[in-house]
């Protein structure tokens, strides 16, 4: 197995670039479908979870063509419906995106139920209830989703969401762009990639408006056309990278981002006491002293994000004095405090609220990658760290960090990826 070898307790310094956003990169590469022409996506990351959306469309019938590193040409006009390869569409949890596409395009639907990290039960009822509302019939039987519009097509309506569910809203939106009249989601996500991916949708001929507010409304067009459309740099990517420089006591430049969407962590860095800077398009994070010990709330965008709490984590153990986590988005996020524990941590954690007894430092340690997200928490933690601590099953952190190895060298850390020749 692949793993990550740190040499931990040194301060880095210099600037980290981000790449486009995961989470609005999927929605728009399964998009696409919608499209029936020729996009090229620009700022597309190079990450396990997309270079697999991208295998699931090839093996549909796309002709997907990568032009650089990030820049990929797909052309969707052959697409044929219900040929997601399972074990592909399995491997990750946005491929739920293809029931809307699908079912926007083709009046019909059959995709496998998706896969992606485990923070406990990840039900779809929304998702439903917004393909539903514009008149789906949809099944859900032996690990298979099956959706299938009306003879007429499906017709929009309004639709209010139980819960601020952001795959929901953009499958609502997805499923929308081409029915006829006018879908209105109410109780929509705030969150950056919904607002990126209706940007696209937009750019090829769609009609929605409010995106990044509470009601989006979609007015549905016949067709849509190819464009060339520039993916959103990656807030969760940014918000790592300005845990590691207070994490590692550091001065890190951030750079290639939109300053407003971290602005919730920059808000919680600066309780914390790091000086954060804020730039045109970069932030600048400074560490100035001991850590103060705060509280956290998990929330959907604007409010801080689920998906930073694993990495905060790893700073409230490194500040003095007890922080408490309340986790708002998911039932099952803090699985990684196991891991961290090996680092010397000490959390006690009772359902969706972690309580972190700071002592000032971690220690290294051999530890594992539970998701995504805690795999990016177990590098930060063995970059601060002082010693050697490895950690393994990084094809978690693959799925959704670019270039992360090269990216940390290049500000001073000593991290290298050992691949299973390597250690033959
Ligand atoms: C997306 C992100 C994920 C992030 C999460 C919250 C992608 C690919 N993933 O996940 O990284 O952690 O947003 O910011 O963009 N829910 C229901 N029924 C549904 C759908 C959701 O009850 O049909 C619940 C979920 O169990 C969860 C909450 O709603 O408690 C929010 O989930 P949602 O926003 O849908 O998360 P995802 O889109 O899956």
């Amino acid at each position: 197995m692949d793993k990550l070898v740190i040499n931990g307790g040194r301060p880095l310094s210099g600037e980290l670039a981000v790449s486009g956003m995961k989470n609005a990169a999927v929605a728009v590469v399964l998009a696409t479908v919608l499209v029936e022409d020729k996009c090229v996506l620009e700022n597309l990351p190079d990450i396990s979870d997309i270079n697999i959306a991208l295998d699931i469309l090839s093996a549909m019938g796309a002709r997907v063509t990568r032009l650089s590193r990030d820049t990929v040409e797909i052309d969707t006009t052959f697409v044929k419906v219900g040929t997601a390869p399972q074990e592909l569409v399995r491997r990750m949890r946005a491929s739920y995106y293809l029931v809307g596409s699908e079912l926007g395009r083709f009046g019909r639907s059959l995709v496998a139920a998706p896969g992606g990290c485990d923070f406990g039960v990840r039900p779809i009822d929304l998702h439903i209830k917004g393909f539903e509302a514009l008149g789906a019939t949809v099944n859900v039987d032996g690990g298979f989703i099956e959706a299938t519009a009306p003879e007429d097509g499906l017709v929009g309506s309004s639709v209010y969401l139980d819960l601020v569910s952001v795959g929901a809203t953009i499958n609502t939106m997805l499923a929308a762009v081409r029915a006829k009249g006018l879908t209105v989601i109410e109780n929509a996500a705030h969150e950056p990639h919904i607002v990126d991916t209706a940007n696209f949708l937009n750019a090829c001929g769609a009609d929605i408006k409010g995106a990044g507010t509470d009601v989006i409304k979609i007015r549905g067009v016949e067709r849509l056309h190819g464009v060339t459309y520039t993916i959103i740099p990656d807030m969760i990517e940014a918000g790592t990278f300005m845990v590691l420089a207070a994490a590692t006591k550091s001065r890190l430049k951030i750079s290639g981002i939109i300053p407003k969407h971290v602005d919730s962590i920059s808000a919680k860095l600066t309780e914390m006491g790091a000086k954060i800077t804020e730039e045109d398009e970069a932030v600048i994070v400074e560490y100035q002293g001991p850590l103060k010990r705060i509280n956290i709330k998990t929330l959907p965008y604007p409010g801080f994000p689920t998906d930073m709490n694993p990495q905060m984590c790893v700073l409230l153990c490194l500040a003095e004095g007890t922080s408490i986590i309340s986790e708002g988005v998911w039932d099952n996020r803090f699985r990684y405090t196991e891991e961290l524990r090996r680092m010397g941590a000490s959390i006690k954690v009772d359902g969706r609220v972690a309580v972190v007894d700071g002592t000032g430092e971690l220690v290294a340690a051999r530890v594992r990658a539970l998701d995504l997200r805690a795999g990016a928490a177990m590098v930060v933690a063995g970059l601060a760290a002082p010693g050697r601590t490895e950690i393994e099953d990084i094809y978690h952190i693959q799925r959704g960090y670019e270039n992360l190895v090269e990216k940390l060298q290049g500000v001073g850390a000593d991290i290298r990826l050992v691949t299973t020749q390597d250690q033959a």
